[in-house]
C-alpha cells in the first residue's frame, strides 16, 4: 500500500466515529483533493464503506475483517513498542523474520505480526499451530541494554503484560505457567518464545514471540490440542478484537518495561507471582537434560529462575524445563 493511502486509512481509523474532511487530510498529509480522491476510491474497491458527505468530508463506516497495520497503528497509544510493524498476510514465522530484520538494524520496539503463519514454532522446537485470521501472530524486536543473564526476566514481565491486557479488553483471568505458558482453566491460550542474538555477554537483540489463540474455534483446533488449548472466543463466546488486543499489549508492555529498566525485577516479580499458577504446589519439572525433579514450586528469585524444593528439602534452581502440575 502507498504511503500516503496508508496514511489516509490511519487517519480514516482516528476518526471513526466523525468525518474528517478532504481539506484536513490534504494539510496533515500535503497532498492534493485528487490525490485523496483517487485514494479513498482504492479503499472503497478493498472493502472499505466510507462514507463522503459535501462539506463534511469523508468517514470510516467499515473496514473488512481481515488484520490491517494501518488499523493497530491508528490508535496505538505506545512511544516506541509496534510504532514500526512490519506486517505480512502469511509468513513461514514471525520469528525468523524478526531476526533477520534484527540484523539489519530494526528498530527497539519494530513489530513483526502475521495474519497467518505456515511454520510457527514453539519452545523446544514444537510446532506453533497459527491459522489465518483467527489468532495474534507477533515477534517484537528489542535492543535492551542489559546482560544476557536478565533476558529470561524478560519473558516473565511479558507473561504479565500479556494476562493483563486480556483482562482489559476481554474480561478474562488467567493464569501463568512458569515459564511463559498463559493458561485458562488448565488450557494454553497464550505461548511466549523469547530469543536472543548475542555476542559473547553483549545481548544485541531479544525477539519475543507471542502466540495468542484469539477466535479460533474449538472445531478448527488440530486433534493434538483440542483437550490442551483454547481460545478468547471459546472462553467468551465472542468475536474479541485482535487489533484491540495487540494496541493494549503493546502499550502495557512498554509500561512494565520502562518500569523494570527504572527499578528492577524486584517490582516485577510480585506481579508475576499474583497470576502464577504452581507457587505453593508440587509439580514435577522436565530438564532439558531429560531429568525429571519433583517438589514444591516455592517461587521464582531475582533472576526469574524457578525455585523448586524436593522432599529432601534442597532447592533446585529451573533454568529451563516442562513443568507439570
Ligand atoms: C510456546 O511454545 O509456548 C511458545 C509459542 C510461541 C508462538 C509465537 S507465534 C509468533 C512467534 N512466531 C513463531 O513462530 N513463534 C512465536
Amino acid at each position: 500500500m502507498s504511503q500516503t493511502k496508508e496514511e489516509i486509512l490511519k487517519l480514516l481509523f482516528q476518526h471513526k466515529e466523525t468525518f474528517i474532511s478532504g481539506q484536513a487530510i490534504c494539510e496533515q498529509l500535503g497532498c492534493s483533493r485528487t490525490a485523496v480522491w483517487k485514494h479513498i476510491t482504492e479503499l472503497r474497491k478493498e472493502g472499505y464503506t466510507i462514507e463522503s458527505v459535501q462539506k463534511r468530508g469523508y468517514k470510516l463506516l467499515e473496514a473488512p475483517k481481515r488484520l490491517t497495520k494501518e488499523e493497530v497503528l491508528a490508535n496505538l497509544n505506545s512511544r516506541y513498542f509496534g510504532k514500526v510493524i512490519d506486517f505480512h498476510e502469511v509468513v513461514p514465522s514471525t520469528q525468523k523474520i524478526a531476526h533477520h530484520l534484527a540484523e539489519d538494524g530494526a528498530t527497539h520496539g519494530t513489530l513483526v505480526l502475521a495474519d497467518e503463519q505456515a511454520g510457527g514454532r514453539g519452545r523446544l522446537g514444537r510446532v506453533w499451530h497459527s491459522p489465518k485470521g483467527t489468532g495474534i501472530w507477533m515477534s517484537l524486536i528489542l535492543k535492551p541494554d542489559l546482560t544476557i543473564n536478565r533476558i529470561p526476566q524478560l519473558t516473565l514481565l511479558a507473561a504479565v503484560a500479556i494476562v493483563r491486557s486480556i483482562k482489559k479488553v476481554s474480561d478474562v483471568d488467567c493464569s501463568i505457567k512458569w515459564p511463559n505458558d498463559i493458561l485458562f482453566e488448565g488450557k494454553k491460550l497464550v505461548g511466549i518464545l523469547t530469543e536472543l542474538q548475542s555476542e559473547m555477554e553483549n545481548v544485541r537483540a531479544v525477539i519475543i514471540g507471542m502466540g495468542i489463540n484469539v477466535n479460533i474455534e474449538w472445531a478448527d483446533m488440530p486433534a493434538e490440542i483440542r483437550d490442551i488449548a483454547t481460545s478468547l472466543k471459546i472462553i467468551t463466546g465472542k468475536t474479541q478484537s485482535r487489533v484491540m488486543l495487540i494496541q493494549t499489549i503493546m502499550t502495557e508492555l512498554e509500561k512494565l518495561y520502562d518500569l523494570y529498566l527504572n527499578e528492577g525485577f524486584e517490582v516485577i516479580k510480585p506481579m508475576w507471582e499474583t497470576y502464577a499458577l504452581s507457587i505453593g504446589k508440587v509439580i514435577r519439572a522436565r530438564t532439558m537434560q531429560g531429568e525429571v525433579l519433583q517438589g514444591v514450586a516455592k517461587g521464582i528469585n531475582n533472576d526469574g529462575v524457578l525455585l523448586l524444593e524436593d522432599d529432601q528439602g534442597v532447592v533446585h534452581h529451573i533454568y529451563s524445563a516442562d513443568i507439570e502440575i
